[in-house]
């Protein structure tokens, strides 16, 4: 017998590839439930060859269902996943608002997997941000390989970091680009169509942005509190896929041939650098894909022991939905919860 699993903002990005990836993955799922806002109600979703209807949030009562994958922002992260978890589903939270809290695991599965039985204490577990899933997953091999002391990290962030509507203002910038129409902004603060844009999230006091404030936060508490880190959060005008300049002090030596050896063989990651032109992966060739890449692997001679990498992941994918399934699987096969039908 398998798990009830209610998918929470079933109609957006993240949401939509929730609900194709339960399917790819054949995750043992005997019903799948979309829920979305009540604006959604029978709006139809795919899940594999099959066809969902949307139902409202707010109608659903959640005491039969066993996981809630959720992706609807801070505000109905914070009202719902509480009174989720106390109807007995473990809630898998997309949003940044329960990440730092101290009763809540963080879970990258390829990183921290065990510290995923912290659920308990709220019946919530937080995804981090996209960024920061890639991030990590290409820098634990090789912190445990060398121990890092500082990260320097410049994103390049996909416009379906910022939801759907995000895409649809780049597609329709770039076509009133080509039409010589006026590109209309509305969610971005600047024109993001053949542009760029260094501001994600809101600002903080000390000039930082909430984005980049994420990464430093959540890098902290899922690899090591004891890394440095400091970020540049970019927005860039690219559909899906974020792609990361990393560079990385460790304590120990490392050459780059190591780090290139390390990685080709940690979970999660996959290498792809032949020191050529078109021999690296870019954010386009990374859609639909699970793995982390990472190219452009060298040694930073400005530093002791430092690492130069470039590292590109789907953020729909591993920056989101694919994590959050790859947490309920370790749920899953570490006996940590069981379906509910199974154990009435
Ligand atoms: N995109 C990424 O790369 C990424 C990565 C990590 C984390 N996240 C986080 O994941 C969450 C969703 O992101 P997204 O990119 O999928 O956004 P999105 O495309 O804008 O979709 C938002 C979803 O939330 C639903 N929703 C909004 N208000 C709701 C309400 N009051 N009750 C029920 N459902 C509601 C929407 O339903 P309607 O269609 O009915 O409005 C829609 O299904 C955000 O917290 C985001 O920060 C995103």
């Amino acid at each position: 017998m398998g798990y009830k699993v209610a998918v929470v903002g079933a109609t957006g990005n993240v949401g939509r590839e929730m609900l194709g990836i339960l399917a790819e993955r054949a995750f043992p799922a005997d019903e799948v439930i979309a829920l979305a806002s009540r604006q959604s109600q029978g709006v139809e979703v795919s899940y594999g060859d099959k066809t969902l209807k949307c139902r409202a949030l707010e109608h659903q009562d959640f005491s039969g269902i066993d996981i809630c994958l959720m992706s609807a922002g801070s505000s109905v992260a914070k009202e719902w996943a509480p009174r989720i978890a106390a109807a007995g589903a473990v809630v898998i939270d997309n949003s940044s608002f329960w990440r730092y809290d101290a009763d809540v695991p963080l879970i990258v599965p390829e990183v921290n997997a065990d510290a995923v039985a912290g659920f308990r204490k709220k019946g919530i577990i937080a995804n981090p941000n996209c960024s920061t899933a890639q991030l990590v997953v290409a820098l634990k091999p090789l912190h445990d390989r060398a121990t890092i002391r500082r990260v320097v990290v410049a994103t390049y962030q996909s416009v379906s970091g910022a939801g759907k509507e995000a895409m649809d203002e780049l597609f329709s910038q770039t076509k009133a680009v080509f039409t010589m129409d006026e590109p209309e902004i509305k969610k971005f603060p600047k024109r993001i169509a053949f542009n760029l844009i260094p501001h994600i999230d809101v600002f903080m006091e000390d000039g930082f942005t909430k984005e980049e404030w994420k990464m430093v936060a959540e890098t902290k508490k899922i690899l090591d509190p004891k890394i440095k880190v400091v970020a540049t959060c970019v927005r860039v005008p690219v559909f899906i896929g974020h792609s990361e300049a990393v560079n990385v002090e460790f304590e120990n030596p490392i050459t780059a041939e190591e780090a290139c050896e390390i990685l080709r063989n940690a979970p999660g990651c996959l290498v792809i650098d032949k020191r050529e032109a078109g021999g690296y992966v870019t954010p386009y060739e990374c859609v639909g894909e699970d793995a982390t890449y990472i190219s452009r692997i060298r040694e930073d001679p400005t530093v002791e022991n430092g690492l130069a990498l470039w590292v590109v992941s789907d953020n729909l994918r591993k920056g989101a939905a694919l994590n959050a399934i790859q947490i309920a699987e370790c749920l899953i096969n570490r006996n940590l919860i069981e379906a509910k039908q199974k154990a009435a």
